[in-house]
């Protein structure tokens, strides 16, 4: 009887490597940061140096593989090993994946690197103040859970916790096109794509 019946590939991650590295570029911080929007600039940018990419973002994965996960921290656990999982996967196949996701806690993080692999990710951390994100509001989800209507909303009723280990930090006020050339030369850098 045969054991092992797992097909086996012959391009392997290093074949596949050797047009340009892979790599998991994970944007984190509170709802409301402006992740998707520097994700978005950044994903343009990248597009332009012909290097495709794969989104998560966890807004529009709550809409579908995610849909039976909510808020609560075993539901967000839950919700960032897949995207991890799915990410590695990426990962495994030589792309560039850009993750979008508030990633409240430690262990979320250190779940994140153990299932992908510390140096296989480039962590974008958008350390932007909670008042600053209760000002902008974009999708009125913070006056809402201030009043008490949405349980469990991360910064208001359920725990951010500062982080310690990132590859690239964004400020409060930080210019869209300046972060995002320079964040863009730090990925082409790790994959070995800079001119
Ligand atoms: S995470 O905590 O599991 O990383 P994720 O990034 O997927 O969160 O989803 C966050 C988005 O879900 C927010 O940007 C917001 O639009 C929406 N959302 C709805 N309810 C909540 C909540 N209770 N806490 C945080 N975000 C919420």
């Amino acid at each position: 009887m045969k054991e092992n019946l797992t097909f086996s590939y012959d391009l392997s991650k290093e074949d596949k490597n050797r047009r340009h590295k892979s790599l998991v570029v994970w944007f984190f911080g509170l709802s409301g940061s402006g992740k998707s929007t520097l994700c978005n600039s950044v994903e343009k940018a990248l597009f332009k140096h012909n290097i495709n990419t794969v989104v998560l973002d966890g807004d529009s994965m709550r809409k579908g593989i995610n849909k039976d996960l909510g808020f609560l921290e075993s539901d967000r656990e839950e919700n960032l090993r897949r995207a991890s999982e799915i990410s590695k996967i990426i990962n495994n196949n030589g792309l560039l994946t850009l993750c979008s996701f508030i990633t409240p806690l430690e262990k979320n993080r250190k779940l994140i690197n153990s299932i992908i692999g510390r140096k296989n990710i480039f962590w974008v951390y958008l350390d932007v103040p909670l008042e600053e994100c209760i000002k902008r509001d974009p999708k009125g989800l913070y006056k809402k859970a201030i009043k008490g209507d949405i349980k469990n909303f991360t910064g208001v009723s359920s725990p951010f916790v500062v982080p310690t280990d990132f590859d690239y930090v964004v400020n409060k006020s930080f210019d869209l096109k300046t972060t995002t050339d320079k964040i863009v030369v730090k990925i082409l850098k790790n994959i070995n794509k800079s001119k």
